[in-house]
C-alpha cells in the first residue's frame, strides 16, 4: 500500500510526481505529499486528502525544481494528518516509504528520538536512523539502517547535500525504476513509468538504487555494482485513461470480454489447451494429489470457484486458504500439493509469504497474476498472466473473471494430462469457454435494466446473498462488490445454512439477491427463496434465460442470464453482481474507484 514516486532530471519535478501520483493514488489516498531538492534547499508540501488537496495545497508555493520524490498514503502507524503524510524529514534526511517498520519503538529509545518526531509515523523514525548513520556517505548510512530495521519497507531517500540524486531500498515492497528521455523515475510500480516509457527494471530487495539526471547506478548492500536487468512492460498508456467512462470500474467491467478473450485464445491450439507458453509440464498438473489456492479478497472468491470446477472434473481434492490465514493455522503443504497463487496486483503480502512458506516446504507452485513481473510472479515456480491490463479501479472486477478464466483453461489441461476426458468432453468444454467473451457482451448489452435493478437495493441498509455451489461462491465475491464500493451491508449464504441462523434477519422488504444456475440444486434453490419470501423478503432472482419459473413463485424482479453450460454460468452472473454493485454506488454519487479505507494494492500484513 502507498504510491511512491521519485524524479529526477531536466523536467519539471513536481508536475511530473503530482501527475504520476494521481496515477498510483489507488495504492492509497489518505494523505499525499512531494519533496522538492534544489537551488532553494528541501521543500515539503504534504496534506490529508487526496493528489486533488495537494495540489492545491501546492497553488502559489515555490514548487519549481528538476528533483524530488511524492507519495500518495494508506495510513498504518498514526492517524490521517497534515504531520503524518510522508515525505517525513529529519535532519539531512527526507524520504518517503510504503510498508511497516515493526520495531520502530525499539528504534526510537535506542536512538534517544522520544520528543525529537513530529509525526506518529514508523516512517519518521527510519529517517531519523538514516540521519544518525549518515556521515556524508549515503549508501553507507542506507546500509546501517536496513540492517537495524524490522519489517517492510520501499523507501526513496533524499539528502540535503547530495543534489539531483534519490536513493532507493527495499524489502518485500516493490520498487521499479526508468530512465527516461530526460532523467530518472522511480514508481512503486510500472503505472506511472509507462508514460515514459516501457522499459524499466524491479529494484532487487536489499539492494541500493541511485538515480541522478544521467542515469541510474545498482548496488547491492556491501557496494559492490550490480548489472540491472530491465524489462518491457506491455500496458500501453491509453490502456490507463477513463476511456469516456465516469469511472475506472465501469470502464473496467465492460473491458471483460476483451480481457477474457485475450486471456483464453493465446493458451488454446489446436482446440486444447496449452501452458507450453509458460513452461508447465503436464506432470505438475498430473501428479499432485491435492491443490492448495492461496490468495486474498476477490481472488480468493475466484479460487472458490476453481475449487468447485477441479473437485467437479477432476475429483482431487482442493482447499482455498485465505492467505491471510494461512501461515497461522499449520498448513500442511507438501511436494505433492500444488499451490495456487492467484493475485491481480501480485504484490499482495500475505499472498507472496504464504507462498514462499510453500515453497519452502517443497510444493510446486503455480501464480496466476495480471502484474508482469510482480513478486508473486518471481517467487512462484510457473506463472500465468491474466491478460487483464492495468486494472485501477480498487474494486476488482476484469481481474476476477480473468483468473476464472485461467481456471478453466487449467481445470481442462488437468483433466486432458489425466487422461480423465474424452476427446469431445475437452472439445465440448473449449468450445463453450470460447462462448464466454460473447456472453460476456450480451450480458453487458442490458446494463440499464441491470441499472433498473440495482435500483431496488439503492436505500437498502442490509442486502442478503443467496445460493448453493457455485452460485454460491460467486455471491461471495458479488456480496464483497457491493460491501466495498456502496458501503451496504451484505451477507452472502449457502442458502441451506440460513435455517440455522441467518434467516432470523429476514424481515418485511429485506432485500436478498439470489442466483439460480445449477441445474442440479435448482428445486432447492428456489425453495430456499420461497423460505425467505414467506418471511417478507424481496427478491432479486438471477435465473438462466428460459428456465421455467411457477406461478406464485412471486419473485419481484428477474434478471434471465444468457444460456451456458452450467459450470460457465458464474461468469455472465458475476457480470450482473458487479454491475449491480457498480451502479449502486455511483447513484449514491460516491467514490466508486476510490472506496473509503481501502486500497489497490495490500503490502502490509
Ligand atoms: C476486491 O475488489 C479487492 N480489491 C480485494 O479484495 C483484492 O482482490 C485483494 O486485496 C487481493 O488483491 P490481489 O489480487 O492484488 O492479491
Amino acid at each position: 500500500m502507498c504510491g511512491i514516486i521519485g524524479y529526477t532530471g531536466k523536467g519539471n519535478a513536481a508536475k511530473i510526481m503530482l501527475d504520476a501520483l494521481e496515477l498510483l493514488e489507488y495504492r492509497g489516498y489518505d494523505s499525499a505529499g512531494i519533496a522538492l531538492l534544489g537551488g532553494n534547499g528541501m521543500r515539503i508540501l504534504k496534506s490529508a486528502g487526496r493528489v486533488g488537496d495537494l495540489r492545491k495545497r501546492c497553488k502559489g508555493q515555490d514548487t519549481g525544481g528538476h528533483c524530488g520524490i511524492g507519495h500518495t498514503r494508506w495510513a498504518t502507524h498514526g492517524g490521517v494528518c497534515d504531520q503524518n503524510a510522508h515525505p517525513h524529514r529529519f535532519g539531512r534526511v527526507t524520504l518517503i516509504h510504503n510498508g511497516i517498520i515493526e520495531n520502530y519503538k525499539e528504534l526510537t529509545e535506542k536512538y534517544h528520538l522520544a520528543g525529537k518526531l513530529r509525526s506518529q509515523t514508523d516512517t519518521e523514525v527510519a529517517a531519523a536512523v538514516v540521519d544518525h548513520f549518515y556521515t556524508g556517505d549515503p549508501y553507507s548510512a542506507i546500509r546501517r539502517t536496513v540492517l537495524k530495521l524490522k519489517g517492510t519497507f520501499a523507501f526513496a531517500v533524499l539528502f540535503d547535500d547530495q543534489p539531483d540524486k534519490i536513493f532507493a531500498v527495499r524489502n518485500v515492497s516493490p520498487i521499479v525504476a526508468a530512465i527516461t528521455p530526460d532523467g530518472a523515475i522511480l514508481s512503486s510500480d510500472v503505472a506511472a513509468i509507462v508514460p515514459f516509457t516501457p522499459d524499466y527494471f524491479v529494484l532487487p530487495e536489499f539492494h541500493v538504487a541511485a538515480l541522478s539526471p544521467a542515469g541510474i547506478e545498482l548496488f547491492d548492500l556491501s557496494g559492490d555494482r550490480e548489472e540491472i536487468v530491465w524489462q518491457k512492460a506491455d500496458w500501453d498508456v491509453g490502456q490507463s485513461g477513463k476511456g469516456g467512462y465516469p469511472f475506472y470500474m465501469e470502464k473496467e467491467i465492460m473491458e471483460q470480454p476483451k480481457a477474457v478473450q485475450e486471456t483464453i485464445l493465446p493458451r488454446i491450439r489446436d482446440g486444447r489447451p496449452d501452458f507450453s507458453e509458460e513452461g508447465i509440464p503436464d506432470r505438475v498438473l498430473a501428479e499432485c494429489k491435492r491443490i492448495c489456492v492461496i490468495a486474498c479478497g476477490t481472488a480468493m472468491h475466484a479460487g472458490l470457484v476453481g475449487k468447485s470446477l477441479i473437485q467437479a472434473m477432476i475429483g482431487i481434492h482442493v482447499d482455498v486458504v485465505m492467505a491471510s490465514e494461512f501461515m497461522y493455522n499449520d498448513p500442511v503443504v507438501d511436494g505433492e500439493t500444488l499451490v495456487i497463487a492467484i493475485s491481480q496486483s501480485g504484490e499482495t503480502i500475505d499472498t507472496l509469504e504464504a507462498l514462499k512458506f510453500a515453497r519452502a516446504c517443497g510444493s510446486p507452485s503455480i501464480s496466476i497474476v495480471n502484474v508482469r513481473g510482480a513478486s508473486i510472479a518471481r517467487v512462484s515456480e510457473y506463472v500465468i498472466y491474466t491478460n487483464a491490463g492495468p486494472e485501477i479501479a480498487v474494486a476488482s472486477t476484469k481481474a476476477y473473471t480473468t483468473q476464472l478464466a485461467v481456471l478453466y483453461l487449467l481445470t481442462a489441461r488437468m483433466a486432458a494430462a489425466r487422461g480423465l476426458w474424452s476427446e469431445k468432453t475437452l472439445e465440448g468444454f473449449m468450445q463453450e469457454l470460447k462462448r464466454v467473451p460473447d456472453v460476456l457482451k450480451q450480458v453487458l448489452q442490458t446494463k440499464e435494466e441491470i441499472h433498473r435493478l440495482a435500483g431496488a437495493i439503492l436505500h437498502a441498509r442490509d442486502v442478503f446473498m443467496i445460493g448453493r455451489g457455485l452460485d454460491y461462491s460467486i455471491l461471495l465475491e458479488g456480496s464483497l462488490k457491493l460491501k466495498e464500493v456502496s458501503y451496504i451491508h451484505s451477507e452472502a449464504y449457502a442458502s441451506g445454512e440460513l435455517k440455522h441462523g441467518t434467516i432470523a434477519l429476514i424481515t418485511e422488504d429485506t432485500p436478498v439477491i439470489a442466483v439460480v444456475t445449477q441445474e442440479k440444486l435448482k428445486s432447492k434453490e428456489l425453495s430456499n427463496i420461497r423460505e425467505v419470501q414467506s418471511r417478507g423478503a424481496r427478491v432479486l432472482l438471477l435465473i438462466k434465460e428460459g428456465e421455467a419459473l411457477e406461478e406464485g413463485e412471486g419473485l419481484s424482479c428477474v434478471y434471465r442470464l444468457p444460456r451456458m453450460e452450467d459450470p460457465f454460468m458464474v461468469m455472465p452472473a458475476s457480470v450482473v453482481l458487479q454491475l449491480i454493485a457498480y451502479y449502486v454506488s455511483s447513484d449514491k454519487g460516491l467514490d466508486v474507484d476510490k472506496p473509503r479505507n481501502l486500497a489497490k494494492v495490500v503490502t502490509v500484513e
